[in-house]
């Protein structure tokens, strides 16, 4: 199954990929986890990504296709995956459908994670205090929701005019949660 996963910075995104790698035995895509990878490699990509990251801006749609293209080449996706963090703005979404269907592998499902921006500016505090990720400081996380609010959200509406729209509160427990997003996974699995 291809399940691209939506919402805001702190909504759990990441979270959940987690327990549905283990669920699902499907890969977990996150653009996300791919920059930092590359920052921490010192990479031409890192170094130009870093700064723009840290300001909680969106890296360049270019730069992100490549990286998304040669990611979703890769074999053990060939089955299906888990993406999260990727599309983030509408010209994404456009071009995932079209990296997609020249694959002949659309997307199945996206799942949208509803949450409120106060919890997730207290959930990403606290994880600021545990992982010291560069772009979880208060004014950077208020930033990327201004960001999401702008150019991510409208995504939501492009996947629901698909037809491939689905939301799960994302409060309550992690584990909560996860049982919402199953239930929409399982309600569009084939038999
Ligand atoms: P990315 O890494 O994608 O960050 P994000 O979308 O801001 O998401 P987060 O990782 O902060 O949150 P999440 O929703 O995964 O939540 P998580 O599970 O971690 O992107 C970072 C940057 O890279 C962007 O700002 C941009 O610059 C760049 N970038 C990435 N993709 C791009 C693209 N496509 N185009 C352009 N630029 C791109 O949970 C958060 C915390 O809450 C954790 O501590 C977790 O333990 C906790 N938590 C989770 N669920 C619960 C729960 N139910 N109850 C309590 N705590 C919970």
């Amino acid at each position: 199954m291809r399940i691209v996963l939506l919402g805001a910075p702190g909504s759990g995104k990441g979270t959940q990929a987690a327990l549905l790698v283990e669920e699902l035995g499907l890969p977990h895509i996150s653009t996300g986890d791919l920059l930092r990878s590359a920052v921490a490699d010192g990479t031409p990509l890192g170094l130009q990504a870093k700064a723009v990251m840290d300001r909680g801006e969106l890296v360049s749609d270019d730069i992100m296709l490549g990286l998304i293209e040669e990611r979703l080449e890769q074999d053990d996706a060939s089955g299906g995956f888990i993406l999260d963090g990727y599309p983030r703005n509408l010209a994404q979404a456009e071009a995932l459908s079209d990296l997609l269907q020249r694959l002949e592998k659309p997307v199945d499902l996206a799942v949208q994670v509803v949450v409120d921006s106060e919890m997730v500016v207290a959930r990403i505090a606290l994880r600021a205090t545990e992982e010291g990720r560069s772009d979880d400081t208060e004014a950077v996380v208020r930033n990327r929701l201004r960001v999401y609010a702008e150019q991510t959200a409208p995504v939501a509406g492009y996947y629901q005019q698909l037809g491939l729209l689905s939301s799960v509160l994302g409060d309550g427990t992690i584990e909560e949660v996860f049982q919402r997003v199953m239930g929409v996974i399982r309600s569009h699995s084939p038999d």
